[in-house]
């Protein structure tokens, strides 16, 4: 898919498998300031993904009974979006906003930065994640940010796309170290509340910069940092490379959160195993399995997790597409049709990744991408999810879809 203007993947290159570390777990909370992130998960900022729909939606997806250890039906967690969540907690223990220009947030009328800023009161413990490269603007972004009651502010520094590159924003600001130091100051200085960074290994590899640009954000009284254990130059390609966030752990006394190819509970531990991070960030696997946080939170609690039916997913992404639906209806930020095809786009995205790797998700990806509006969207799934419970043999898998186009082309 495509995030404003650059291309990102859906899938992970030759994926390393883990196995469960002995003894190993994500830690039960860190610490960001004064802010307790319980359990330390992170759901990671994805411009075009992780709005306040989706993030709720994940939010609610994780949740777990503390008092029992269970895990909480979709169907008792379908009827708790909206109510007050008591002795559940979910597993993801901190949300972020997807990336906002600071210049945008500065220049624009209040109406129109809600759009951007939106988020509701059961997303708390929650992060705004802004970009640019003018110090005084950034700092002025931040203190929006703040207003508007946000738990934590983060800088990015990690943003490949040429758009943001080109003016010095995201990762272009990895070959400017003097500049980076003027833009913690000037944050730091603005805001209260605590103030992290999100950024990659460096411009490329004969730059690697994040040991030095850790040790910097500590000493401007940044509160934590996350690093995308992957060059610029690399984009998405390739393999984390884990050994830098061991690297950025030694180098710093604030807390580290480790990010980059987490695909399973089983990668999330050997994680932290391997690095000694104090919390991991997950980003693509969300909306591949938004079971992930919880899976974590299950298996740090009982040492094992469970794995969706066909019918517990089923149940998800209609919980997922009526609060999409909720939510286009209640807003009023866009004229009611063009939220109408903001919200069919959303659904097709999601399906899209939601059905990597089911059986016959590659057929119902392609009728999905047919459809014109959110409820024939819908009604692909439902009859996608029939076919399934009747045991129709032609939702085929995905390893017989490929041997069926491969034999295609071999003919
Ligand atoms: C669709 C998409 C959009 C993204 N947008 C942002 C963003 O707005 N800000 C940011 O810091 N990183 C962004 N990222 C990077 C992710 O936060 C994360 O660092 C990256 O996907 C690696 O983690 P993963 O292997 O768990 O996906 C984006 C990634 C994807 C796939």
């Amino acid at each position: 898919m495509s995030g404003r203007g650059f291309t990102v993947k859906k899938n992970w290159d030759n994926p390393r498998e883990h196995a469960m570390p002995e003894g190993v777990r994500v830690p039960a909370e860190m610490r960001i300031g004064p802010v307790s992130i319980t359990p330390a998960t992170v759901l990671a900022p994805m411009a075009g993904v992780t709005d306040t729909v989706f993030r709720r939606f994940i939010r609610h997806a994780s949740l777990f009974s503390s008092d029992q250890l269970s895990v909480v039906s979709d169907q008792e967690k379908a009827s708790e979006i909206d109510a007050e969540v008591t002795n559940s907690q979910s597993g993801c223990g901190l949300l972020m906003t997807e990336f906002t220009s600071a210049d945008g947030l500065s220049r624009m009328r209040e109406s129109k930065r809600k759009r951007y800023l939106t988020f509701y009161d059961d997303e708390h413990p929650i992060a705004a994640q802004i970009f640019g490269s003018n110090p005084q603007t950034l700092a002025e972004a931040a203190r929006i940010v703040q207003d508007t009651g946000f738990d934590l502010i983060d800088l990015n520094l990690g943003c490949p796309a040429k758009r943001v590159v080109g003016c010095n924003g995201g990762s272009g600001l990895l070959r400017d170290l003097p500049k980076i130091g003027e833009i913690f100051r000037a944050v730091r200085k603005a805001v209260t509340i605590p103030f992290t960074v999100k950024f990659r290994l460096g411009w490329n590899d004969a730059q690697i910069i994040c040991v030095e640009l850790a040790r910097m954000a500590e000493a401007e009284g940044l509160n934590a940092v996350a690093l995308h254990a992957r060059t610029r130059e690399q984009g998405y390609t390739g393999q984390a490379r884990w050994e830098w966030i061991a690297a950025v752990k030694q180098a710093v006394g604030i807390p580290v959160v480790g990010n980059g190819d987490i695909r399973t509970p089983e990668d999330a531990a050997a994680m932290i195993a391997q690095t000694g991070c104090d919390a991991v960030m997950i980003g693509r696997a969300a909306p591949s399995n938004p079971w992930i946080f919880r899976q974590i939170a299950q298996y740090t609690a009982t040492g094992s997790y469970e794995r969706p039916t066909a019918e517990d997913r089923h149940r998800l992404i209609r919980t997922y597409f009526q609060m999409l639906l909720d939510e286009a209806e209640a807003s009023q930020s866009l004229p009611k049709d063009a939220r109408m095809g903001e919200t069919a786009g959303k659904m097709k995205q999601f399906a899209s990744w939601f059905t990597h790797g089911v059986p016959g998700g590659a057929k119902l990806r392609a009728s999905i991408y047919q459809a014109r509006t959110g409820a024939e969207v819908l009604a692909q799934v439902d009859g996608f999810f029939s076919a399934l419970d009747s045991g129709d043999s032609s939702a085929e898998t995905e390893e017989e879809a490929i041997y069926r186009e491969s034999a295609l082309v071999c003919d």
